[in-house]
């Protein structure tokens, strides 16, 4: 089977390339395809002439997007609707990569409640609230795809990490090596997801056959700060920790404060459940040579 992925620079985008080593992958980096334009999609499309497009483009800079609204729209909604209509012109199915940031925000409710009035994660169906221009152009994005192509899977993730790129863990790592204090922002609940799980569980969906939206995160949820303690425990490393609210940092773009994303409907679809996030997370710090406590995690750290 032919497989372009698009945005194969990335961190994400990287590790597709070795989901995918039993077929015939082409990975473009931006440099080689930039999405943004049709004129290019269509050609790289017509010309590969894949049986499947995984996206793993975007513009991810949540406050760069903030600045350039239009920009945001270009590369993340336009981006993908280019691709869809390529697709749709030489029968492929694409794999489109969304966010837990196309929910948590104006007009809807900041988390949904269950029964009991308790935070429930965010299903497929809920309806989208992106609190920033980010996640209004990746809403925004999901919307032009599902409109175009039918045979498309759109693959919601969160708070992604993997051995290479820039993410919070590599951060983590960086700024306990350095010995200086470190404060996180402990308001903000996600699913750490690292990217050698997320590029398998994106081979799973795009040879399954299951059209349609699913969440795909490693299992469990954390605050940014539950998560640096992780890393700090497994790394070992004796770091000046303490948390913070979000808006100590004064960032352009708000974040959403719940983004944890339900898995449920994926599961009972037969698509198998990702790793819990601990023990993703600890094979990544060993890829980068970091684990030294494996043992440190498991219950020194709030789920
Ligand atoms: N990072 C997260 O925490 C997170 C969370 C949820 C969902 N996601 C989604 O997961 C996917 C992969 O994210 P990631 O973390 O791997 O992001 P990433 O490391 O920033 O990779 C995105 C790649 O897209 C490229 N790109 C930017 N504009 C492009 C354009 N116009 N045409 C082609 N390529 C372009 C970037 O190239 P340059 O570096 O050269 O600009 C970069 O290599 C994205 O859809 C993102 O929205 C990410």
């Amino acid at each position: 089977m032919r497989v372009l992925v698009t945005g194969a620079g990335g961190q994400l985008g990287r590790d597709l390339d070795a989901a995918f080593a039993e077929h015939a992958v082409t990975g473009l980096p931006r440099d080689e395809l930039d999405i943004s334009s049709e004129a290019a999609v269509a050609a790289a499309v017509a010309e590969l002439d894949p049986a499947v497009v995984v996206n793993a483009a975007a513009w991810t800079d949540v406050d760069g997007c903030e600045a350039d609204p239009d920009r945001a729209h270009a590369v993340n909604a336009l981006g993908p609707w280019w691709l869809a209509r390529a697709c749709a012109r030489t029968g492929a199915t694409l794999v489109h990569v969304s966010t837990d940031y196309v929910f948590g925000g104006p007009p809807g409710p900041s988390a949904p409640l269950d029964a009991t009035g308790a935070r429930r994660p965010w299903t497929e169906f809920d309806l989208l609230a992106p609190v920033n221009a980010y996640g209004r152009s990746k809403a925004a994005g999901e919307e032009l795809v599902r409109g175009t192509l039918s045979t498309h899977h759109i693959v919601r993730t969160a708070w992604l990490y993997g051995a290479a790129g820039h993410n919070f863990v590599r951060t983590m790592l960086r700024l306990g090596h350095a010995g200086r204090p470190v404060r996180v922002v402990d308001d903000q609940v996600g699913s750490p997801t690292a990217t050698p799980d997320l590029a398998a569980a994106i081979r799973e969906v795009a040879v399954s056959g299951r059209f349609g939206t699913w969440h795909r995160t490693n299992r469990g949820s954390c605050s940014w700060f539950a998560l640096a303690q992780a890393v700090f425990a497994l790394a070992d490393l004796d770091v000046d920790l303490a948390p913070q609210p979000s808006t100590a940092l004064d960032r352009p773009a708000p974040r959403p404060s719940w983004s944890v994303l339900d898995d449920r409907h994926a599961t009972l679809a037969g698509l198998g459940p990702l790793p819990p996030w601990r023990d993703a997370l600890a094979r990544v710090l060993d890829e980068l040579g970091e684990l030294r406590r494996p043992d440190a995690a498991p219950g020194g750290v709030p789920p």
